[in-house]
């Protein structure tokens, strides 16, 4: 029987709640597999403000490092806003992120058939389906790049910079071309070349990567336009390579094309050993301690943790053949909730999911 250790980073908000669903559902897997998940819980952004004074304590880096896989839920809230952006939960994220060496954030955008009436795009724009794959650059770019204030021109200032090397930009399009290899052979670059500077190495860089994978097709767009290619006909898209920022923006939009951000995970990837999984949502301060929040993002997160980090392949068909169950028999949390559904609760959503996978 294998054991593999987790570092569960709960977080704020939303985020206990999501991942104690998951944590139901790895515990069916396990029990359903024969595997031991042992877990950790090491703290993380604003839960780790408040106990340790800092959003990203070493000894949380430590325990993620020792750790098979990192399963996060989310960061932030209204209860952190004012402190000081080196000291803000976000940072404890992308400190993780940096730490582990992601620099390939992986973000699947599916459109369920049981959640066609829930997604905002019209029936028409859907036919050809949805299933779109964002691998967004995770450790680079303004995210990253060297920020401050000082006085300009109209008096004091603050600026963040966008900079990228040509190894990060390469090591991040590998990423996506093997992906894209993988299904429907076409990587869409999005960059806005037509004015950064940063965007136009980006674009050369990634052409370069384009030759070692002759199969794939690649097409260049500009963010503006993708943003909108992405509500007019979003089945043009296989692979969308782009960057932290951009990455950032458009997976948001491509998460509500499939009916709700609360269904969407991610994983994030390096050369590192140790992978990290969470859903693509934040943590919804409005709904936390309610019970209302979705746990599908996560549920599915954890999905790709067992493939992506365990070598558990069988398994993560089994809890997405389960999420896919539960949706089919009507269940619903409040955001994809429509006339006639079984309505209910965030533990309620994780404990019929589990049972599926029991049952599975
Ligand atoms: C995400 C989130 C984070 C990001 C925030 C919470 C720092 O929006 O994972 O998409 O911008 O990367
Ligand atoms: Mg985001």
């Amino acid at each position: 029987m294998a054991n593999h250790k987790i570092a569960v980073l709960a977080g704020d908000g939303i985020g206990p709640e999501i991942t104690t669903a998951a944590i139901g559902v790895l515990d069916s897997v396990a029990m359903k597999f024969g595997h031991k998940f042992e877990y950790s819980f090491p703290l993380i952004g604003g839960a780790a403000i408040d106990t340790e004074g800092a959003p990203l304590p070493q000894a949380t880096i430590d325990e993620c490092k020792k750790s098979d896989a990192v399963l996060l839920g989310a960061v932030g809230g209204p209860k952190w806003d004012s402190l000081a952006g080196h000291l803000r939960p976000e940072k404890g994220l992308l400190g993780i992120r940096s730490a582990l060496g992601l620099y390939a954030n992986v973000r699947p955008a599916i459109l369920y058939d049981e959640l066609k009436n829930v997604s905002p795009l019209k029936n028409e724009v859907l036919k050809n389906g949805l299933d779109i794959m964002v691998v967004r650059e995770l450790t680079g770019g303004i995210y990253f790049g060297t920020r401050g204030y000082r006085n300009g021109t109209m008096g004091r200032e603050a600026f963040d910079t966008e900079a990228y090397s040509v190894k990060e930009v390469e090591r991040v399009a590998h990423i996506a071309f093997q992906i894209a290899d993988g299904r429907r052979k076409k990587v869409t670059s999005v960059d806005k070349a037509n004015v950064l500077e940063s965007s136009r190495l980006w674009r050369a860089a990634v052409a370069r990567v384009a030759q070692d994978y002759p199969d794939v097709e690649l097409v260049n767009m500009y963010v503006d336009n993708a943003a909108m290619q992405l509500v007019k006909n979003p089945s043009q898209f296989d692979v969308i390579l782009t960057s932290n920022m951009f990455g950032d923006i458009l997976s948001d939009e491509a998460a509500m094309l499939t009916g709700s951000i609360g269904l969407l995970p991610s994983s994030s990837v390096g050369d590192g050993k140790v992978g990290l999984y969470e859903p693509i949502h934040g943590s919804a301060p409005e709904l936390a301690g309610r019970d209302i929040a979705n746990p599908i993002a996560t549920i599915l997160a954890a999905a790709m943790m067992l493939s992506g980090s365990l070598e558990l392949y069988a398994e993560t068909e089994c809890i997405e053949n389960a999420v896919k169950k539960a949706l089919a028999k009507g269940y619903r949390t409040a955001d994809i909730s429509t006339p006639g559904c079984k309505r209910v609760t965030c533990s309620k959503m994780g404990e019929v999911i589990a049972l599926n996978v029991l049952n599975g």
